[in-house]
Formats: C-alpha cells, sequence, structure tokens
C-alpha cells in the first residue's frame, strides 16, 4: 500500500498547512463559537443558512462550469438533426453527426448580394448571434420588417443536400414573431427554389396546442410540394384561414391555416413572405437558378 502511504502523509501535510493558516484559524474560532450557540439562536439560524447557500452556490457553479461543453455539443447536435430533419434524412437510428457530415453542405451566403462568402469559417459561424450583434447586422426599417425582427445578420448561414454533384435541396434558415415568441425555422426547397419541400419550427414558445402546432408533422406535411414564387416573381405562398380546397386555382400557394391560431398563422406568411422576398433570399435563389 506505498501509495495509499503517500496519500495520506500529503493529506496530513494539507492539514497541517491548513491548521497554521491564520485566516482558516479565525474561521475555526468562529465556527466552534457558532456551534456552541443554541439551536434557537438568531446568529446560528442565520450562519448555517448562509453557510448553505454557500456551498450550494459553489456546488452549482461548479456544475455550470462543467457542463457548458456539454451543452455546447449537445445543443450542435440538435441543429444538425433539424436540419436533417427538414431535408427528409432524418429516420430511425440516424448517425446525426455521420448522416449530417457526408450529406449537407453549410455555406454562408452575403444577405445583400446573394453571392456566396468564401473567406469565413462557416462552421464557427452563428447566425443567430450576428443578428444581435451591431457590427454584423443590418436594422430592418420598420415599414420592410415583416416578420417583426427589427435587425438580420449581414451573413446567413443556409445548407445544400447534393445529389451526385447537383443541389437537391436547399435549407434556408427563416425567423419571424407569432403571437408570443419569435420562431426559428428552416424551410427546405427544391433545387429550383420555388417547390417546397419541408418546414420545421425548431424554437418557439407559441401556446402548445394552438400557435404550437407549427411543430405537429400532420400540419408540416401540408407544405410539401407547395410553390413559393408567381410567374411574376411575387412571394405568393401564405397561410389561409380554413383548409385548402385544393380544386382552386392558386392552392398550390396555400397552406391550411392553424386552427384557433390567426396570429401565429399570420405570423407565418409573414416570415416567409419576408425571407422569400428581395430582403431576404430572393437574390441567392435567382442565383442558384441562373448559375446552378
Ligand atoms: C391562453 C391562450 C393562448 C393562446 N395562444 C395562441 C397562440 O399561440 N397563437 C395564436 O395565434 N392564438 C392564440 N390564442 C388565441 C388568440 O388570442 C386569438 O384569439 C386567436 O389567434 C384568434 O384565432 P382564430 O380567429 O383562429 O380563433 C390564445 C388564446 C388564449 C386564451
Amino acid at each position: 500500500m506505498p501509495n495509499e502511504n503517500k496519500k495520506c502523509k500529503h493529506l496530513a501535510g494539507l492539514c497541517e498547512k491548513l491548521d497554521k493558516c491564520e485566516h482558516y484559524q479565525k474561521f475555526a474560532k468562529y465556527r466552534d463559537k457558532v456551534l456552541a450557540l443554541g439551536n434557537d439562536s438568531l446568529e446560528k439560524t442565520i450562519s448555517v443558512a448562509l453557510s448553505l447557500c454557500f456551498v450550494c452556490a459553489i456546488l452549482v457553479s461548479i456544475s455550470a462550469v462543467a457542463l457548458k461543453p456539454l451543452q455546447v455539443e449537445n445543443k450542435a447536435m440538435d441543429m444538425k438533426k433539424n436540419i436533417l430533419d427538414v431535408a427528409g434524412l432524418l429516420e430511425d437510428g440516424t448517425n446525426i453527426h455521420q448522416a449530417f457530415e457526408e450529406q449537407i453542405e453549410a455555406k454562408l451566403v452575403d444577405m445583400e448580394t446573394g453571392d456566396y462568402v468564401e473567406d469565413r469559417d462557416v462552421t464557427a459561424y452563428d447566425q443567430r448571434k450576428a443578428a444581435k450583434d451591431a457590427t454584423q447586422n443590418i436594422v430592418i426599417p420598420r415599414d420592410k420588417d415583416l416578420a417583426s425582427i427589427k435587425a438580420k445578420a449581414k451573413i446567413a448561414k443556409v445548407y445544400l443536400v447534393k445529389e451526385g454533384g447537383a443541389v437537391k435541396s436547399i435549407i434556408l434558415p427563416v425567423h419571424g414573431y407569432g403571437l408570443w415568441s419569435t420562431m426559428y425555422g428552416f424551410l427546405a426547397l427544391d433545387a429550383d427554389g420555388q417547390t417546397v419541400q419541408s418546414i420545421n419550427f425548431y424554437d418557439q414558445a407559441e401556446t402548445p396546442g394552438l400557435g404550437g402546432e407549427v411543430v405537429n408533422p400532420n400540419w408540416r406535411a401540408l407544405w410539401a410540394g407547395k410553390k413559393v414564387y408567381t410567374e411574376s416573381g411575387e412571394v405568393a405562398l401564405k397561410l389561409i384561414k380554413g383548409v385548402v380546397d385544393t380544386n382552386k386555382d392558386g392552392s398550390e400557394f396555400q397552406v391550411d391555416g392553424l386552427a384557433g391560431a390567426t396570429l401565429t398563422s399570420t405570423g407565418v406568411s409573414n416570415l416567409i413572405k419576408y425571407w422569400m422576398s428581395s430582403e431576404g433570399f430572393a437574390s441567392y435563389l435567382e442565383k442558384i437558378r441562373t448559375d446552378g
């Protein structure tokens, strides 16, 4: 047991040092004084409560710091899962990290020109953080702020799914205000930049069962095949009150509104209109259509 002996000696050394420490001696004196007091004394009650708070604060701080890297990793994994989901690439048992690395390509897009930004690290770029940073955002004039978001990042992070070198899906980050919250999501389009594949709201705080139905898979399924732009290039895709009559002209631009949640539905229509317009991704999509 030579190791055990070493440990004990080390511990004994530390205790000896602590006993000699002036501050510890003061603390020990105070501790003994408090412990000697009756349990009903105000000083003892306050001292015990404060000591307990101190120990708990240290424990909470240690766990917050220790768990931070795990939280960051989980957040990144969750985002990858949402992107795979909207791209239709998420199945039971999918290895999220591997599927994302193999099938999804992240790109940065300049929101003013619609061009790709090649000189920045795409992995490290956080569009949501950039939108809140005055050096990286563009303040949206009130009359143009359809999605009620006040400012947008100068650079957006989009995702491409490719098959045999050709783009199969374009995944665009979108967000806008509903009734209670800013709803963050992804809209997946075909390579034509016009036909919807899917939509997915991964962060919102609308009322479950009302506006919160934006996450309902049955409602999300109604988006597949819908069209965004009219022939003249207007954004026509929107939610309507009630159920879409598929026999009527223009139904390809309409999605059923959420029952009892007209305000959230209007929020979804507005955010689609904003992000698909020239304020959003219209010029980028135009470039994809013309340049591939
Ligand atoms: C507790 C509570 C929560 C609500 N949550 C939402 C919501 O998340 N989204 C929404 O659009 N409307 C919500 N509403 C309803 C709105 O206040 C409003 O009445 C509704 O949007 C009108 O929609 P309708 O015309 O389809 O009934 C909520 C109402 C109540 C009382």
